[in-house]
């Protein structure tokens, strides 16, 4: 791709828009998961989703601190898509009462964040590099790579639940 200085201006613009949304994706997260650990009855899977509440609230600080060295604040922008997989989550939480079913769209549900999570910051760190900022596109790379991590290990988990869901 390739861009003139009108553009970078632009896409500098689009990167804090989006790091801002990112900001405000990783609060809403960090919220989200703590009824997430509750509600989860396989013992591996609270742990996950403790061990990644933890990873999350190091997103929060990491892209705030990239924001604040950026523009001087760390303002955020809302996220409506995670909202979305919020509300869905809480509501196919609410209507899973068995244990194993409600395991499992834990993990549908967590996935599907995950998912979202990588494209956003696959697409940060492209533009990171793009704008020759390279410390952003190191450190954003790190936060792509443990939600890759996440999501693989749902992945493995849910193998073992789904077998009793089944059973
Ligand atoms: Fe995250
Ligand atoms: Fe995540």
């Amino acid at each position: 791709m390739k861009l003139f200085s009108a553009n970078i201006e632009d896409l500098r613009t689009l990167y804090i828009t989006n790091l801002k949304k990112a900001l405000d994706m990783e609060q809403k997260i960090t919220d989200a998961l703590p009824n997430m650990i509750e509600k989860a009855t396989d013992p591996q899977l609270a742990t996950a989703f403790r061990d990644h509440l933890r990873q999350s609230e190091g997103h929060v600080a990491n892209v705030e601190s990239l924001l604040r060295k950026t523009t001087g604040d760390a303002g955020t922008v809302t996220c409506k898509a995670i909202s979305g997989l919020v509300t869905e989550a809480e509501d196919s939480i609410k209507d899973a009462s068995d244990p194993s079913i409600r395991d499992i769209t834990l993990i549908a549900c967590g996935q599907q964040v995950e998912h979202h999570e990588i494209a956003v910051y696959g697409t940060l760190r492209t533009w990171a590099t793009i704008l020759g900022l390279t410390d952003d596109a190191r450190i954003l790379e790190s936060i792509l790579n443990e939600e890759k991590a996440a999501d693989k290990l749902l992945s493995s988990i849910s193998d073992g639940v789904n077998m009793q869901a089944a059973a």
